[in-house]
């Protein structure tokens, strides 16, 4: 057997070395920021090792695991995303890719269900089509962060419907594009649209990432909630939700994604002025959402 030749910048492998000796083989890693993000993930996940005394049966379980949840990702699902939602990490990036948002809105999860182009559609169009649900209308203005009215802003937005379902999710019995609409605000920056009411509804659990909520007897409930993607030019692209007041799992989001200043009221309409302006049936809910972008200078 060839013999490793001591020296003093030869270091082996053991337990209380294990960090330093496997960071210091990235030491000569060309892209700074890979090398720094490697050598920082190598040392806590070593140190995560130690402290839980991971042993071998446990680590090929979180291998076979790691290797269904990249197994059950197609076009149309996305296990790793949903992965990373449930252990906070999406929030937690995204809190921190928005830290300093100052007088802007609050930013959320994207989500898995952002997969398809949302249809272009008219101010003031039914993105339900028709469907049946609690009927809805859907106001707001996107702004900068100083107060000014963005004209032409756009305002992508998608839902799933009132039992909880979105479109491609229903591939046989609902048109893809259903509730979702892709609006270009009028001269102020204001948008309207139709829609009904969405419900709660529990994250895709078929999959490894159902199989973890389940052992550790978490739900998988999202409250309702309408996703929005703002954008402007000059302005940081806003992705958020607005969440609909006194829904269940507000306080106990699968995915962490509730931010108090994105619950809003869903009031009930039943007369006044914008029965005959929006040419709603009534009685109909009715929320006004102000959606403020952050600057990109
Ligand atoms: C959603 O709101 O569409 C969503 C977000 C994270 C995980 C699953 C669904
Ligand atoms: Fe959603």
């Amino acid at each position: 057997m060839p013999s490793v030749r001591s020296s003093d910048d030869v270091v082996l492998f053991s337990e209380e070395r294990s960090e330093q000796v496997v960071t210091r083989s990235f030491d000569a890693t060309p892209d700074a920021r890979l090398r720094e993000v490697l050598q920082s993930l190598v040392r806590h996940l070593h140190a995560f090792a130690k402290e839980v005394d991971l042993s071998q049966p446990e680590l090929d379980a979180a291998i076979d695991f790691l290797t269904r949840t990249g197994q059950k990702c197609d076009d149309v699902r996305q296990e790793f995303v949903l992965l990373s939602d449930v252990l906070g990490m999406s929030m937690l990036v995204d809190t921190i890719t928005n830290r300093a948002s100052g007088s802007a809105t609050e930013s959320t999860v994207l989500g898995p269900f952002h997969m398809v182009d949302s249809p272009p559609r008219q101010l003031g169009e039914d993105i339900a089509q028709g469907r049946s649900g609690e009927q809805t209308l859907v106001t707001g203005q996107v702004l900068g962060d100083d107060g000014s009215p963005l004209p032409g802003a756009t305002i992508d937005v998608w839902q799933a419907d009132d039992q909880g379902f979105y479109d491609v999710q229903l591939p046989d019995r609902v048109p893809q594009g259903n509730l979702r609409g892709l609006f270009t605000c009028d001269e102020d920056g204001r948008f309207r649209f139709r829609t009904i009411m969405p419900a709660p509804y529990p994250i895709p659990q078929d999959g490894p990432v159902g199989e973890l909520l389940a052992a550790t007897r978490r739900h998988p409930n999202r409250p309702a909630h309408i996703h929005f993607i703002a954008g402007a030019v000059g302005y940081a692209p806003l992705t958020t939700h607005i969440f609909v007041a006194g829904s269940p799992y507000l306080d106990s989001d699968a995915v962490f994604g509730v931010k108090e200043s994105l619950v809003v009221d869903f009031a009930v309409v039943r007369d006044g002025d914008m029965v005959a302006e929006h040419a709603m049936p009534v009685p109909f809910r009715h929320t006004h959402v102000e959606l403020r972008l952050r600057s990109a200078r």
